[in-house]
């Protein structure tokens, strides 16, 4: 079993989802162990405490500059844990490139949007589908990929498609791509991250670059 870390900063419906396909048996090799809040008083740490997960807050605002600081307090929650897979599952904070460094491979993340598009910093939560549907998109998804030093730069895992509608608001869109590719391609990805820790294998690494950038 792979010790488990879901990283969260918001609602924590991914959370949920992974939540559910442990319970449904879909996540043999995974074990939730932890819950890592980088704010204070979301739905998703209630959600941890809904399951019995542990759960921490390490909020990123109180270390202001210090991403060492930050990292540091992270690295003692998941040393405690023995963490072995983090998974980034509505986390709105960039790792430095050595907490990336240290968790080579073993970090991934839920990304709104088919990258290489609509990806980068500058492109999170309800912005992700102001964008697409400003560009006129026709389909959009979401896509689970490894972390590196470029956001949303890492190798792919598992991408879905999801029809745009006309009448699509970004929040209808946004719920839309939740339900039929986030809540799904989460949990798959992360059993296969797992199976390949636990079989030794290392994916390579690969850098490429969002179309926007
Ligand atoms: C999800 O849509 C996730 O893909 C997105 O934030 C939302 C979190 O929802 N992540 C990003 O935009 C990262 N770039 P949740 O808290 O309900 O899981």
């Amino acid at each position: 079993m792979v010790k488990t870390a879901v990283f969260v900063s918001g609602n924590g419906s991914n959370l949920e989802a992974l939540v559910a396909a442990k319970a449904r048996g879909e996540m043999e090799h995974v074990t939730l162990s932890l819950v890592v809040s980088s704010k204070a008083n979301n739905y998703a740490l209630q959600r941890a405490k809904n399951h019995s997960i542990d759960s921490v807050v390490v909020e990123r605002k109180r270390y202001r500059d210090d991403i060492v600081g930050f990292e540091t307090e992270l690295r003692s929650h998941l040393k405690r844990y023995d963490i072995q897979l983090i998974v980034l599952a509505g986390f709105l904070t960039v790792f430095s490139p050595l907490f990336v460094k240290d968790y080579e491979n073993r970090i991934i993340n839920i990304h709104p949007a088919l990258i290489p598009s609509f990806c980068g910093k500058h492109f999170y939560g309800l912005r992700v589908h102001q964008a697409a549907l400003e560009r006129g998109v026709k389909v959009s998804g979401a896509t689970v990929h490894m972390v590196n030093d470029i956001v949303d730069g890492g190798q792919i895992i598992l991408q879905k498609v999801v029809d745009v509608l006309e009448d699509d608001t970004p929040e209808s869109l946004q719920l839309r791509i939740m339900e039929q590719a986030e809540w799904d391609i989460l949990p798959k990805a992360t059993e296969i991250i797992a199976r390949q820790i636990i079989a030794g294998q290392i994916i390579a690494e690969q850098t490429r670059e969002c179309f926007d950038e």
